[in-house]
């Protein structure tokens, strides 16, 4: 190439395409030589966060969610305006109802049907200040290679064929019964059982997302018979064990307020601990996954 051709006329300020430095290596749209000013993104491992945020169709009222703080924590970092954000355990809807909120188009896999309709109803009732963006609910079994298939469906009717961002929100095993059927996560008979599954989970999904895109997962641990039982752990060593080319980027230990079971009742909780020589749990994890290659 002539050298003059490669001296090409400055584009224009509003011709320049995105920087390719942003937090998180261009994962992101947050320029990196702003980094001072994104206060509110969290980059220790220990998340000590606030109340819960319970503003426009986020109520809380879903026995067994998460606090909205979560995923837009992880799409801050982790996805740009107009990415795609699946989450495959969408209970009542909080990733979706945040990611409207924020600019993400999003998707989400919920087993059980009534469920699904009460994330749709909240989904559309949610402003979209970031503009339109499109949020498409599939009812379904996230194991399934059917539900998979109608995750493709669905993103084939926006044009486009794979995820920015996977969250993913199990049951924490048998902690709460979700339902009675015997593809919810929840009635998988033993704990070996609970993991196996949900790396089926992992298998199935993992494909549709983009390379160095996150993947994480919400989970707490349980106490059974007496003995602490490292729910995270297993499930962090079934992700790593399924062929999916995810890497551990963070364990991330999160505060967590006491629980509706548990709310009213702390000298109770206080005394079993002590009786029974254990510790209360005040944490759950967000595991965090990259996916490999360029
Ligand atoms: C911990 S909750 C998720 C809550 C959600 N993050 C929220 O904020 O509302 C887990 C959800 O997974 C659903 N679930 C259980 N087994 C499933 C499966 N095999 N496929 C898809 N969803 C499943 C349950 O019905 C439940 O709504």
């Amino acid at each position: 190439m002539p050298y003059h051709a490669r001296m090409a006329t400055p584009a224009r300020k509003d011709q320049l395409p995105p920087p390719r430095r942003t937090i998180s290596g261009g994962i992101s749209d947050l320029p990196l030589e702003n980094w001072r000013e994104y206060d509110d993104i969290l980059t220790d491992s220990l998340w000590v966060l606030g109340d819960r945020d319970n503003s426009g169709k986020h109520d809380g009222s879903y026995h067994g969610n998460f606090i909205p703080q979560i995923p837009r924590q992880l799409m801050r970092r982790y996805t740009k305006a107009g990415d795609v954000v699946l989450d495959g355990f969408l209970g009542s809807g909080t990733t979706m109802i945040e990611a409207k909120r924020m600019g993400r188009n999003s998707l989400g896999v919920e087993l059980l049907p009534e469920m699904a309709e009460v994330a749709r109803k909240s989904f559309n009732a949610e402003a979209a200040p970031g503009g339109k963006v499109f949020g498409e609910i599939v009812t379904g079994d996230s194991r399934a290679a059917q539900t998979r298939e109608k995750i493709v469906r669905a993103l084939a009717k926006h044009n486009r064929d794979g995820v920015d961002l996977i969250v993913l929100h199990p049951p924490y095993h048998d902690i709460i019964k979700f339902s009675d059927r015997p593809d919810d996560l929840c009635n998988a008979p033993t704990v070996a059982d609970f993991a196996a599954q949900f790396g089926d989970v992992i298998e199935n999904l993992a494909g549709l997302l983009a390379r160095r895109h996150y993947l994480a997962v919400v989970i707490g641990d349980k106490y059974a018979e007496s003995q602490w039982v490292p729910l995270a752990f297993r499930l962090m060593e079934e992700t790593l064990r399924r062929p999916c080319g995810l890497a551990l980027k963070s364990i991330i230990i999160k505060n967590m307020v006491n629980n509706r079971a548990k709310r009213n009742k702390e000298h109770l909780w206080r005394v079993r601990a002590f009786t029974g020589g254990f510790y209360i749990f005040r944490h759950e994890y967000i595991l965090l996954f990259q996916k490999r290659g360029k």
